[in-house]
């Protein structure tokens, strides 16, 4: 339970989740997570995030590692969401600060959820900052990225800034900055966090990165609340171009096919499309619903140009696990796809109809009406099927060149 040092007297004093495989109870976690705290030793000592609850006490065994609790002078709430600050009691309890400081819609939820009314709350806002003594917190408020109140803290003198939920990733490691794992797995985690909870909020993010280049802060540390830390010139604008590539959502020449099916017509129809699809050079991502869940489909989504859905016709309408793929996607708001439906059925053969509704509903487009076949596909069904994955594979190669 040591804390890690970031650079002279900023320490590292979170927790590891290894247990964690459902986030928030949305998205599947496969590598655990992280709990990211922060403490600074100055003048003034301040504490950085708190975790989530179940981890106070491992967050307050590193802090005592470098000052006693009641030493904490100040502790900044960038985010009130419950993963960093249920423990928020347990330290207010253990601290005794002297201000804790939030931004204004912290405030506002920082109420909503703590029985807070004694607390010492100083609200701050975009431009706000105060002195530690040898260092300086500039706060900076991230609103939507990816709740009202999430705020950003940056420390000129060591070029740290501390991103909140922004540039998390869902990976427990022994390691605690990116330059020391691999690096191919970092971004596969980055990818994976921002696809699954930044998306939607993508012109945000957008927005966040031109201020802070607009405002020419020096970053030399990017700390976020989960995973790992971006420690190295190099690892910094990493971060950086690839939350860019994230928030535009630049596209592939990929396809994503996701289905559910009972007996397995559905899925046939899924392979001969696929097939179509890699005529015109596409990678396609076969998803079968009970092998993936939504996060790993989303995973592959906010990059691919092509979005097909399956699903047979189950008691006049959709499979449940389509349906709950179909609400969580919409949610997400992907951009500019090139859609396509599908499904056997017995007969009434609602499902590919539905499917096709909710994919407009997304904005996007679909290149071919929406491909229904009764039971078992026939040779003549299947050279259909390749025939619609050739035309969207035509779509996609005509719109990416
Ligand atoms: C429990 C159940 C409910 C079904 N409900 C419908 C239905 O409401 N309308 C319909 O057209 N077919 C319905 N079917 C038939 C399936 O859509 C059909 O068997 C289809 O070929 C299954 O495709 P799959 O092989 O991809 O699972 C139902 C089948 C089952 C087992
Ligand atoms: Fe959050
Ligand atoms: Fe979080």
């Amino acid at each position: 339970m040591r804390p890690v040092e970031i650079c002279k007297d900023v320490h590292w004093v979170g927790a590891v989740d290894w247990e964690c495989r459902n986030f928030h109870g949305y998205m599947t976690a496969p590598t655990g997570t992280t709990y990211n705290a922060f403490l600074i030793k100055d003048e003034k000592t301040a504490l950085f995030d708190s975790v989530k609850a179940s981890f106070g006490g491992q967050m307050l065994c590193r802090v005592a590692h470098l000052v006693k609790p009641e030493d904490v002078d100040y502790l900044i709430v960038n985010h009130v969401e419950m993963d960093h600050s249920g423990a928020l009691p347990e330290l207010v309890a253990a601290t005794k600060p002297e201000k804790i400081f939030v931004s204004p819609m912290g405030e506002r939820a920082m109420k909503a959820h703590f029985d807070c009314a004694d607390w010492p709350i100083e609200v701050v806002k975009t431009g706000s900052s105060i002195s530690l003594g040898r260092h300086t917190l500039q706060f900076l408020e991230t609103r939507m990225l990816h709740w009202p109140d999430n705020m950003a803290t940056f420390i000129p003198e060591d070029g740290v800034l501390i991103s909140s939920d922004a540039f998390g990733q869902n990976w427990a490691t022994s390691e605690r900055f990116v330059d020391e794992v691999d690096r191919a797995m970092l971004q596969k985690q980055l990818d994976r966090y921002y696809a699954n909870i930044v998306l939607p909020f993508s012109p945000i993010a957008i927005k966040t990165i031109e201020t802070i280049e607009a405002m020419k802060l020096d970053v030399r540390y990017i700390a976020p609340d989960h995973g790992l830390m971006f420690r190295t010139p190099e690892d910094v604008a990493f971060a950086i171009a690839r939350y860019k590539e994230l928030a535009a959502q630049k596209q592939k020449k990929k396809a994503v096919l996701v289905y559910d099916t009972m007996w397995h017509s559905t899925e046939a129809m899924a392979h001969a499309l696929a097939d179509g699809l890699m005529e015109h050079g596409l990678t396609v991502k076969l998803m079968n619903l009970h092998v993936f869940d939504h996060s790993d489909v989303m995973e592959e989504v906010w990059d691919a140009a092509a979005v097909l859905v399956g699903s047979p016709t189950h008691n006049n309408g959709m499979m449940p696990k389509v349906a709950d793929m179909l609400t969580y996607m919409k949610g997400l708001k992907p951009k500019d796809k090139i859609g396509g439906a599908f499904g056997s059925y017995g007969w009434s053969g609602e499902a590919p109809k539905a499917i096709a509704e909710w994919l407009t509903g997304m904005g996007m487009e679909l290149p071919v009406d929406p491909v229904r076949l009764l039971y078992v596909p026939t040779h003549e069904q299947l050279k259909a099927c390749l025939e619609m994955g050739r035309t969207i594979g035509a779509a996609v190669a005509a719109k990416l060149g």
